[in-house]
């Protein structure tokens, strides 16, 4: 049998002209599929000339053109039927079609810190008092019983705006600023935010931290008062299992004061390079109201014959590094989402 040139036999160019314009003249599904079954089907004149094909170059040309055929149906076929949705559901919104979720964020482990410890005190009826981050030397330094030598009193330790104005190191003069507002005990109070020192940043120091700051003056109140308010603190924060120790310290604003340690996350006490092998990590300060900061706001408010309080300040990046078990400080201020994404 002699070899037909069957690319003489079909007209490519005019074939694929003809197809593409019935395909895109359909004005219904049917109308389509009539076209797709005239040039695509069995008996279609381009079927019936690949069924002929005998060289490699007509294979070629014909089956290229059968797959751009196929694609333009199929693209017809598509807009059918993204109208016939539109049909059914009309413009309106569709309530029964999924969502798009949008990506949510969470709330910054900081603030999540700051938000259990106010939910515990204020489960304990004390009340949220705001602080000023910018402060006078008189309350931060002054009303808080600090001899002139103290060195926190210094440029090189604390972030001052002029003599009289520094970045408060501490959120305890806002022990202060209540005692004065509220003109006498009772007082029940906490107040959270960032404190400044001028510490070069390392694995546990960042020139701003955050600190929560407790306050209770009543008739009546002891040091166990304090321990017992502290440990319901950290019990809820890090679960009835840490043991927690209070040792004896020294701040000019508390008499007697004290240190609540808390055992290690890392070692479990047994002791390890994050407790510098004490098997203890430190919380912060605490202590009884010395009588010297009554006297600073008034003893006809504040008799200390007649009232007592205790105080106390803790890190909320402490606290956070401790139930997260982080070792660097670092993590809680780079906003790295691979590390803030995990809690
Ligand atoms: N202000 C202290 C500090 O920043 C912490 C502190 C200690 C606060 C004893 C207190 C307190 O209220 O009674 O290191």
């Amino acid at each position: 049998m002699e070899p037909v040139d069957t690319l003489a036999a079909v007209d490519v160019q005019a074939l694929e002209t003809e197809a593409l314009d019935a395909v895109a003249a359909a004005s219904t599904e049917e109308e389509l599929d009539e076209a797709r079954v005239r040039y695509l089907g069995r008996k279609s004149a381009l079927k019936q000339a690949l069924r002929g094909v005998r060289d490699r170059e007509s294979g070629m040309a014909l089956n290229a053109l059968r797959e751009r055929l196929e694609q333009a149906v199929a693209e017809r076929e598509e807009a059918f039927a993204a109208e016939r949705q539109r049909a059914r559901t009309g413009d309106a919104y569709d309530p029964t079609l999924p969502g798009d979720a949008p990506p949510r964020g969470h709330l910054h482990p900081i603030t999540q810190i700051r938000r259990e410890v106010e939910d515990v005190f204020l489960g304990l009826g004390y009340e949220i008092v705001d602080g000023r981050e910018v402060e006078t030397t008189r309350y931060n330094f002054d009303a808080l019983n600090l001899p002139a030598w103290h060195p926190t009193r210094s440029s090189r330790a604390s972030l001052f705006l002029d003599d009289e104005t520094v970045l408060r190191t501490e959120t305890s003069p806002s022990q202060i600023r209540t005692m004065e507002e509220r003109g006498g005990p009772p007082i029940y109070m906490i107040t959270t935010g960032r404190v400044y020192r001028r510490d070069t940043v390392d694995a546990t120091h960042t020139p701003i931290f955050h600190q929560v700051e407790g306050l209770a003056i009543d008739e009546g109140i002891t040091l166990a008062d304090l321990k017992g308010t502290l440990l319901h603190l950290m019990r809820a924060l890090f679960g009835e299992d840490r043991a927690v120790r209070f040792r004896t310290h020294y701040f000019p604003f508390t008499e007697p004061s004290i240190e609540p340690d808390v055992s290690c996350f890392l070692c479990d006490g047994r002791g390890c390079s994050v407790c510098k092998h004490s098997g203890w990590i430190e919380m912060g300060g605490a202590g009884m109201v010395d009588p010297a900061l009554y006297e600073f706001v008034g003893t006809e408010m504040y008799d200390p014959e007649r009232i007592s309080g205790f105080a106390f300040g803790l890190g909320l990046e402490r606290i956070a590094m401790l139930r997260h078990r982080l070792p660097d400080i670092r993590m809680l201020w780079q906003n790295d989402l691979r590390v803030l994404e995990q809690f």
